[in-house]
């Protein structure tokens, strides 16, 4: 027998009371009965992204709502500051290059965080730059970017700041409102405990003053006519309205166990990780670990393309390797969402037996005992 477990950076496992939620009959979208779900759900994500401002519902994946945000702020020829730390990094670019919007880019050794300076450096060069662009949690290489601080910098240049909160709004804390954060996307598939198709945007009164001025195409992803529709309880078009039926439960769930627990909880679990990991003499790719996902490097020797492959054939469990050019060279452990300390337990024991049957020499029993230790010491 083999059941079947998720520990990928998105999709994430879903709640039971969520799925149960979304096998209700579906609603009508223009009814009073769908208005009720849709503004308690718009209530619970301003909680989760702490913030006062209207949070936009998209029916996407979380690349549409950076392609929004993209195309709502800029005209054509305006530049961008990428911080290209990973493939999600690439990604804010390539998106500017389909608007015509120009990318400076500042590559980012892959494993790292951005320096500040840095940013600073590309805005010094670049005075005519509206926005940086980053991820507050790259997903691909397990860093988490320093937004805080990035995001005084931008106020203090009066440039606007534009984060990929996809793995990091309800993993760690993101203070939209406090950190005066510009533009804040996210995605259902990852801490909000929803499949995948639905992404969220918040804009600043700055950015919403960018999007006037912007001379970018757009239909449907016009973030102007969705607030207004959104603000009368409704969407511009057809909701994914099962999902946000589901998102309305995963919010409620979030909000019982309080941000604070969440956040302190994917502390523990990515902490209790990153140790089982070094216990059994592994090292860690990310020099900033991000608490959504813990980025491991394959050891020498071994095939690291193999250990996702018969994790997820043999025991169910499904993990991430390395993408693009970390293709074979790290795998991924995700600790975001509905997951509990057991849960990461047995994805360390899993690991442990498949490094073993690899050939992959280590005490076996070091990983799971050093993450008990952890684990259980709150
Ligand atoms: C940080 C980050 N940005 C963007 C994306 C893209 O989101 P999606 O695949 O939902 O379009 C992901 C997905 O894993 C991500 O982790």
């Amino acid at each position: 027998m083999k059941k079947n477990y998720l520990f990928s950076p998105g999709p994430t496992p879903v709640p039971p009371e969520v799925s149960l939620a979304m096998a209700q009959p579906i609603l009508h979208h223009r009814t009073n009965q769908f208005t009720e779900v849709f503004e308690e759900a718009r209530e619970g994500l301003k909680y989760v992204f702490q913030t006062e401002r209207d949070v936009l519902i998209l029916a996407s994946s979380g690349t549409g709502a950076m392609e929004a945000a993209v195309a709502n702020l800029f005209s054509p020829g305006e530049k961008a500051v990428c911080v290209r730390g990973g493939k999600f990094g690439e990604r804010w670019a390539e998106i500017c290059e389909s608007y015509g919007v120009v990318p400076v880019n500042i590559d980012v050794e892959w494993g790292e965080a951005v320096k500040v300076e840095d940013v600073a450096k590309a805005l010094d060069e670049n005075p005519d730059v509206k926005a940086v662009l980053w991820q507050a949690s790259e997903t691909s290489t397990g860093v988490k970017h320093p937004t805080e601080e990035l995001a005084a910098l931008c106020r203090e240049r009066g440039v606007l700041s534009v984060v990929d909160g996809i793995t990091a709004v309800g993993v760690f804390d993101v203070k939209t409102d406090d950190w005066g954060l510009d533009v804040v996307v996210s995605g259902s598939q990852k801490a909000f405990m929803l499949p995948p198709g639905l992404a969220f945007i918040t804009l600043s009164e700055r950015a919403w003053e960018a999007a006037e001025g912007s001379k970018c195409p757009r239909y449907y992803f016009d973030l102007k006519k969705e607030l207004k529709n959104q603000q009368k309880g409704q969407t511009a078009y057809t909701p994914a309205v099962s999902l946000i039926i589901g998102l309305r439960e995963s919010l409620k769930l979030i909000k019982d166990e309080g941000l604070e627990n969440v956040f302190k909880r994917h502390a523990l679990l990515a902490r209790a990780t990153r140790e089982a990991m070094k216990a059994i003499g592994l090292e860690l790719f990310s020099k900033s670990p991000s608490e959504a996902v813990t980025a491991v490097k394959v050891p020498p020797g071994i095939d690291g393309a193999k250990i996702p492959k018969l994790l997820r054939d043999k025991y169910g469990v499904v993990i991430a390797g390395g993408q693009a050019k970390l293709k074979g060279k790290i795998f991924r452990l995700s600790h975001m969402g509905y997951v509990t300390r057991f849960d990461m337990v047995l994805a360390i024991s899993a690991v442990e037996g498949i490094l073993k049957e690899l050939g992959y020499s280590f005490e076996l029993g070091a990983g799971v005992k050093r993450a008990q230790e952890i684990l259980w010491e709150e």
